[in-house]
Parts: C-alpha cells; structure tokens; sequence
C-alpha cells in the first residue's frame, strides 16, 4: 500500500480520543478500584437490598447481629452490627480472671492482599468498654497472624465513638485468602456486648489518596494514558428506578454520610467511590470529564414527565456547580471547598442521561426528543455556555441532536462490525462521543443471545482498532471515546469483556489484549489529521501530526488480508528524506480468538519497537502482517 501524505488538509484533532467508562459493574468499584478492604464495611440497604451480615464472620463464639438502634450511627448509616460476647466469654466476664479474645471477622472481597506497608483503619462503637482492641490481618488457611496493633478504646455508652488505627504487618502473606479481624476482651464490655459500624481498612492508595483507590488497578488504567473519563455511567445513573438513581448528593462528604447505593448490577454499593472520588482520580490522571446527569429516565422504564422535570434540571445545575463552580460565590462551589478542594475542576463535557433509547422504551426516548434534551440542553448552555452537553443517543439512534449539542454512540460489536465502524461517521456534521466501545461477540456467533466472549480477544482488538482508526479520522467532531466496562472482578462479575481483570490477588490482574491497543493508540495522540492518497482495506489507516511535539504520525491496523504481510510505503509531503521515526507493530497469537489469561499470566501480544529511517525519497518502508497494529511516529522536529 503507497501511502502519500498531504502536508495540509485535514482537521484538528480532538485530544481526548482514547479514555474510559466508569461505573460500579463487575464490583469495578466497590471492591476494585475504590481501594476499602473491608466487604459490607457498614450493613448498608436500600429498597432493593436489604441489609446483612455478608462477609463477616464471629471469633470466640460472639453473637453478631444486626440492629437498629434508636441513636443510629448516622442518618445514613441505620443499621450496624450487635457483637455479644456469648455464653463462654460472658461467663469468664463473670468470674474469671483470664479475658476472653472475642470479635468478628471480615474477608474482604474475596480475600485480601496483605503486605508490609502501612493500613489504615477505622471503625466506630457505642457501648461501654474497658480495654483495648486489636485489629489483626490474617491467614484464613493456617490462622498465622502477619500483622496487628492494639486500640485503646475511648467508647462510651451513649454514643458512637470513632477509632482509628495504622497497621503495618511484619510479613507478607503467600497468597490473598486473609482476613481482617477485630477482637476485644470479653470481660470489658459491660453489659455484654457492644455495637459496631463503618469498620474500614484501606492499604496505601493511588497518589496517597484518602479513602482513595487500589493502586495496581489505577496505575494500569492510567497506563493505557487515557484523556477521558465518563462517569458514573452507565446504567448506574439511571437507577432500578426513579427513587434509586445515583444521586451524586449522596456520595459527598464523610462516609458516615453516604446511605450507600442500590447498585444496578445485583449488589448494594457502598457510595464509597462518590462524585469527589470520581473527580481526584480525573485531576490525577488529567482525564477531561463527561459528566453524567440524571434526567428522569431510570432502567425500569420509570419516566419523570415534562411538569415534573425542572427539579432534575435544576439538580444537574448544581452537580455542574458542584464540580465547576467558585468556591466562594456559588453554594456548591463553597460545599466542594468545604470537602478540601477550592478550586473548580475542569468541565467541559456534560452528558443528559444513559442510553435513553433504550433504558425508557421508545416512550422514554420520545420524551428525551421531545423535551427531555431540550430542557437540560438549554438551561445548562444558559448557565455554562461553554460546556458541550451530550445527548445519551446519537444520530444513529434516531436522534438528529439538536445544536450546540452533541451525541454519544454506543458499539459493542463484533470484530467484522467494528470494521465496518471505519467509515459510520466520515459524513456526520454533529459532534459525537463514542460513550462506550468494545469487541464484544465474535463474528458469525449469536451476538447478544450467546452473551459476550470472556475476555478481549485478539480479532476483537483488530477489529477495535479499526473502528478508531475511523473515530480519529472524524476527531473535529468525535470529541473521544471510552472503553467501558474497564474493569472486572474475577470473583463476581456481569460482563465479561473487559480492558483490566482484577481479584483481590494483584497477581492476577491482567492487561487485556485491548489494553495494549488503546495503550499505543493513545500513547501517540495527533492534534491534526492530515489526508492521504491509498484507499483501505485490509490496510485501514489514519495519518496526521502532532504540533505540540513536532512529529507526524500513522495509525494502521490490518484486518482480513489474503496475504500473510502486507508492505507499506508511507510518504509524508515535505518531510526531508533520512528522518527518523519510530515504528512499533503489536502482533497477536496465531489463534485470532487467543486472549490475555489471568489464570496463565501469559501475554499473547507481541510488541516490536524499531527506529526506521526515510530513504532519499522520504520513504518509510515496512510491512504489517495480518491482524496486526502499527504506529509509525516521526522524531520530535
Ligand atoms: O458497559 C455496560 C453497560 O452497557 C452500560 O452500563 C450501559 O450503558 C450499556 O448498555
């Protein structure tokens, strides 16, 4: 293939291309990034979950229950744990001069990696008690204990008190089955048992953040160098209903504030990974956000009507001053100031809404044409003109999005649909995101019927690959795409294909096979596209520049070929012969649907690095082979 590339023409480039949806899915939240240890850390319900005692177990024979007292630990927090000290231990209260070691037991979510480095704990208590309590970090097979610290108690009887403690082990533990315990002398409770709540542990976090995330699973997301972030979803905005959606309200402030969340895919959530979360680990990664807000249509087909819908309008004003506002005119701006960060976050990018042509049913989408968009459209550009809202449909929903507004496309595809993605919006005057993308389904299968394949497969990324190649080709008007879901607990998931596996064993999260695609995608960002001669086809290929470094660029991706390599000639108009670039090819396993395995570790994508050299024509010669990623990046000028 004789690629000529024009030294003009073209567009500019988007710089948030390549970035992520986040939402709690796949325990990609609670339990994954969201770095607490401790599972059901304060007996949180909602009205589809009820309250239990899941993930803790008694020591010594306690009695653990669950109660809801009269002085609550907070108005959020109803429910907490009754630990009676039980019929041995009690009598040893008694009488005896020996204590009695009683507690409970956490074990985490599915384990919990114990290390030597520095945990930080919390818990709080109302009841009488003389003593001390020890929090431990154990081994659930053989009980050896690898670190633990002693907590002098300041509890009192008519109220809750917090504790707080460091724990450092002094060993690390072989494998990830551990537990966190909690343990008190019996014979110190005075009236035989005490109550407990938001018992909380976290290992160090990403960027030492409080109550902030697990830095294996941060550092590997950032490693694919995202630009953008959509948050919180996902059908996690939307809700079960309209009275459960993800009222950003509810996940400010300290945790003992944050009832928790009925989460949409089959668990409670903690609202421990709240909005503030959301935006530190934006401002960490200097991802550009699309921020979700909720409009009135919720996954059970629940739709806020028109006369009822200016509260929301006028909540999602303030979840945009939340984030955006001053900190010292705005009410919401002065409330993020208050939780520690005065300056307004960056906000460019506001979404109306979930997947709205499906969530309300084709009444739902119909109000979302009709006056839903509208409304949110027109009073958020009212307040905050320069912010771009984003319709959660696209012109391929059925939805010519009314301007200055902008779409967001969905595709979970197969290899061959993602292709055939190469050109969907070459002719598209509306700015799109694409909201969520991923190979999902291999070719000639089921599709949805036969549910997703279990992890990102090699044929799947090519065909990923192409589909960007398209996106970047249309950057003026695609503002960027996200991967979605990111991330996956191997121990409890509903969706399979994902760019990061992750249990509660380090060692096992995996970088997908797409992974190493959005890495080198995004690893080498253009800021202009510049036009080129050759068609595609099995070569699908975008070229351009970026400016900010002085250096010219080529995508290309190579998709069902009929021969076994095909050679490129790359040729860039006004580029002096002899300059430098360098030329990375990712190649696969032989067999397309080979994956990156948690269980073998082994990695099926093969990376070759090389400095090429132009010859005196300013030629860059090389050869693809199929299925495979290339990207040829010039020396900075
Ligand atoms: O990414 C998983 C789900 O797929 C999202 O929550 C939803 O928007 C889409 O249907």
């Amino acid at each position: 293939v004789d690629i000529a590339v024009k030294a003009t023409g073209g567009n500019a480039t988007s710089p948030h291309q390549y970035g992520f949806l986040h939402e709690d899915i796949n325990n990609s939240g609670d339990g994954g990034l969201y770095a607490e240890l401790i599972r059901n850390r304060a007996f949180q319900s909602s009205s589809i979950f009820n309250s239990t005692l899941d993930g803790w177990t008694p020591i010594n024979g306690a009695a653990l229950s669950l109660k809801d007292l009269d002085e609550p630990l907070s108005k959020a927090l109803k429910t907490s744990m009754n630990v009676a000290v039980g019929s041995l231990s009690s009598s040893k209260r008694n009488g005896s001069s020996s204590s009695q070691a009683v507690g409970f037991a956490n074990d985490g979510y599915w384990g919990m990696d114990v290390k030597i480095q520095p945990y930080t704990g919390s818990f709080w208590v109302k009841g009488e008690y003389e003593g001390s309590f020890t929090a431990s970090l154990r081994s659930n097979l053989t009980g050896e204990v690898f670190g633990s610290t002693e907590i002098e108690a300041k509890t009192s009887a008519d109220e809750w008190v917090e504790h707080e403690f460091k724990l450092t082990p002094t060993k690390d533990a072989p494998n990830s089955n551990n537990t966190f315990s909690l343990t008190f002398d019996a014979a110190g409770a005075k009236d035989g048992s005490l109550d407990f709540n938001l018992i909380s542990l976290f290992p160090p976090t990403y960027k030492g953040r409080k109550n902030g995330l697990r830095i294996d699973l941060a550092e590997a997301i950032e490693g694919f160098h995202p630009t953008l972030l959509r948050i919180p979803g996902g059908n996690m905005l939307e809700g079960n209903n309209s009275n459960a959606w993800w009222d950003w309200k509810n996940t400010l402030g300290p945790l003992k504030d944050r009832p928790g969340f009925s989460g949409v895919w089959g668990y409670q959530q903690s609202n421990g990974l709240g909005l503030m979360e959301y935006l530190y680990l934006a401002e960490d990664m200097d991802l550009e956000i699309v921020l979700g807000v909720y409009n009135g249509l919720s996954l059970n087909g629940d739709i806020i009507p028109k006369d009822k819908l200016q509260p929301f309008v006028d909540d999602a004003l303030d979840q945009i001053e939340f984030v955006s506002g001053d900190a010292s005119t705005t009410k919401w701006g002065r409330r993020r100031a208050e939780l520690g960060h005065p300056a307004p976050f960056k906000l460019q990018y506001v979404e109306v809404g979930n997947e709205d042509w499906l969530a309300g049913g084709d009444e739902g989408w119909a109000t979302f044409k009709e006056y839903r968009f509208p409304m949110f459209l027109e009073a958020i550009n009212k307040k905050y003109p320069h912010i771009t809202v984003i319709s959660s449909g696209s012109v391929f929903d059925g939805y010519e999005v009314p301007a200055p507004g902008a779409g967001d496309y969905h595709i979970y595809g197969t290899p061959d649909s993602l292709v055939d993605q190469f050109d969907l919006f070459d002719n598209v005057t509306i700015p799109h995101i694409i909201g969520e993308a991923a190979a999902v389904h291999p070719n000639g299968g089921l599709g949805w019927d036969a549910g997703l394949l279990e992890y990102p497969w090699w044929s799947g990324t090519i065909g990923e690959a192409v589909s960007m190649i398209g996106y970047e080709r249309n950057a003026d008007r695609i503002i960027g795409a996200a991967y979605a879901p990111i991330v996956r607990s191997l121990d409890r998931w509903q969706w399979a294909a994902v760019m990061i596996q992750f249990a509660a064993d380090p060692a096992k999260t995996t970088l997908s096979t797409s992974w190493y695609l959005w890495e080198l995608f995004a690893g080498h960002l253009m800021t202009h596209t510049l036009p080129a001669s050759s068609d595609f086809n099995p070569l699908y290929y975008v070229t351009g520049k970026n400016e900010d470094k002085g250096t010219y660029l080529f995508k290309g991706a190579v998709f069902n070929a009929t021969t076994d390599e095909v050679p490129v000639s790359l040729i860039f108009e006004g580029l002096r012969p002899g300059t430098e670039a360098e030329l990375t090819i990712l190649t696969g396993p032989e067999d397309p649907y080979g994956f990156n395995d948690p269980f073998t570790g082994v990695n099926v994508v093969k990376t070759v690095k090389e400095k090429v050299v132009s010859d005196e024509e300013g030629r860059f010669a090389f050869s693809m082979p199929d299925l495979s990623i290339a990207v040829l990046e010039t020396k900075s000028a």
